[in-house]
């Protein structure tokens, strides 16, 4: 390793999982002698931690990625590498694509990347670290993390379920849990490094399981640690939802009232296309009874719009769906064909893409109006809220969230600030957004 420690800019794509991975990189690398700088600084090294989920991500990676790779000509000897999900998807594919990549580096092989950077240092020809592992979970390592309010623990890796439109389990490999010990002992370090609220991350957290830990029993421990205030997870799958969990969410007011839960599509046939494992009718009681356990839930979803198949009755049974179940919010999406998944092996993208625009279009505006109706059942209401920073648009406010997770935006009072608590009574709302002053 040289004395003047290199220069490393990271850039993170995708998902809170990647975040996270990103951290563990920047923990590794520094670990190493060195220096991470600002995304907008010049590096010696440029890293990009990619997102394979839509051909959106895809293309938005890739036209960065030309940019830096262009940019090589004007400061000779930069190392450009990508990281994460793009890479493990595609393989060597990606390197002839982009003959300007020094070196690839899967998700399970991060330790590797010292080693692999000095190499590419060394010699023109573009390297490959592309090993899935069953074992891999970095347990050992702290991440990188920017003090803030809140920091990401993964808690699992990979992905065993096979959604049939789904590229995860490929560029993620199988499932693996960490020791529930390890996710304590990191939560401890966290309150002592002052975070006031930690989010246990997983593909499916349902799955989890440490020896005798399941999940449940993992987020209890966790959010028993003295000094966390807040409890959150991603994602659990309703085709295997653990109904304690719900009791334990209830039972302990550190964990948040708030699930985020993928619905996809509400025709039977098209979940059992997507290989989802359940149906509308099992999800709806999964939902009632969540709404019965835990008073306030606040509840979201994911929903994909244009799946090979789907008719406009199949869509019309999604919208009915969404009207009757009145998600806080969801994250709509249009079919993206992925490479080497089971929907693109055996379906046809049949759904022309107006037709994909018209019904993600249509999903969006109908669960706008539900999501401003569900707010405004707030106004009036007072809220404890957790305290981030200020609102995008104002100094003079704080951008806060409720225990629900919603975005509370209120003005600024001089002797609270970052990671503070505080009452608020919302005073107006918008579909994504509450308003309102201190209490
Ligand atoms: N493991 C998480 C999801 C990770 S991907 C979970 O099951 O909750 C996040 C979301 O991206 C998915 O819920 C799905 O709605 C969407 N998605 C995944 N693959 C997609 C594809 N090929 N096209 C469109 N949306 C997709
Ligand atoms: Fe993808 Fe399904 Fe796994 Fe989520 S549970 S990552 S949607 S395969
Ligand atoms: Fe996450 Fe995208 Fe990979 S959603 S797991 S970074 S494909």
């Amino acid at each position: 390793m040289t004395d003047q420690r290199p220069t490393v800019a990271l850039h993170t794509y995708g998902c809170q999982m990647n975040e996270y991975d990103s951290e563990l990189v920047g923990s590794i690398l520094i670990g190493q002698g060195y220096t991470i700088v600002g995304n907008g600084d010049p590096a010696e090294i440029i890293l990009l931690n990619t997102c394979a989920v839509r051909e959106t991500a895809n293309t938005r990676v890739y036209a960065q990625l030309g940019q830096f790779i262009a940019g090589k000509k004007t400061r000779p000897g930069t190392i450009v590498g990508v990281l994460g999900c793009i890479p493990q998807n595609l393989k060597d594919e990606l390197l002839a694509k982009f003959p300007g990549v020094d070196f690839i580096c899967g998700p399970d092989n991060y330790r590797d990347l010292p080693q692999l950077i000095a190499e590419a240092r060394e010699t023109a020809i573009p390297l490959t670290t592309v090993d899935l592992s069953e074992y891999e979970t970095y347990d050992d390592i702290a991440p990188r993390r920017v003090p803030g309010v809140n920091a990401w623990i993964a808690i699992m890796r990979g992905c065993d379920n096979f959604c049939s439109f789904c590229v995860v389990p490929f560029t993620r490999g199988r499932e693996r849990s960490r020791e529930a010990d390890g996710v304590v002992e990191e939560t401890k370090r966290l309150a002592a490094d002052g975070f006031k609220q930690v989010t246990l991350l997983g593909q499916n957290v349902n799955s989890y399981r440490a020896g005798e830990t399941g999940f449940a029993e993992l987020i209890d421990r966790v959010a028993n640690v003295d000094g966390i205030e807040r409890v959150r997870f991603t994602s659990p799958h309703p085709k295997d939802f653990p109904e304690h969990l719900l009791k334990v969410i209830a039972a302990n007011p550190r964990i948040c009232s708030q699930i985020h839960f993928p619905l996809q599509a509400a025709s039977d046939s098209v979940l059992r296309r997507m290989n989802r494992g359940y149906t509308m009718a099992q999800f709806n009681d999964l939902v009632n009874l969540m709404r019965d356990t835990i008073p306030n839930l606040v509840l979201t979803t994911d929903i994909i719009c244009g799946f090979p198949g789907e008719t406009r009755d199949d869509f019309a049974e999604t919208e009915q769906a969404v009207r009757e179940i009145e998600f806080d919010s969801a994250f709509i999406f249009k079919y993206s064909r992925r490479e080497n998944t089971l929907a693109a092996r055996k379906f046809i993208d049949d759904v022309v893409e107006e037709e994909k625009s018209r019904r993600v279009t249509k999903l969006v505006q109908l669960q706008r109006e539900i999501s401003a109706k569900r707010n405004r059942e707030s106004i009036g209401q007072s809220y404890r809220v957790l305290i981030e920073g200020r609102a995008k648009k104002s100094a003079d406010q704080f951008r806060a969230r409720t225990d629900g997770n919603k975005i509370v935006l209120f003005p600024k009072n001089d002797s609270l600030g970052v990671g503070d608590f505080c009452n608020v009574r919302i005073t107006e709302v918008t579909p994504n957004t509450l308003l309102g002053y201190i209490s």
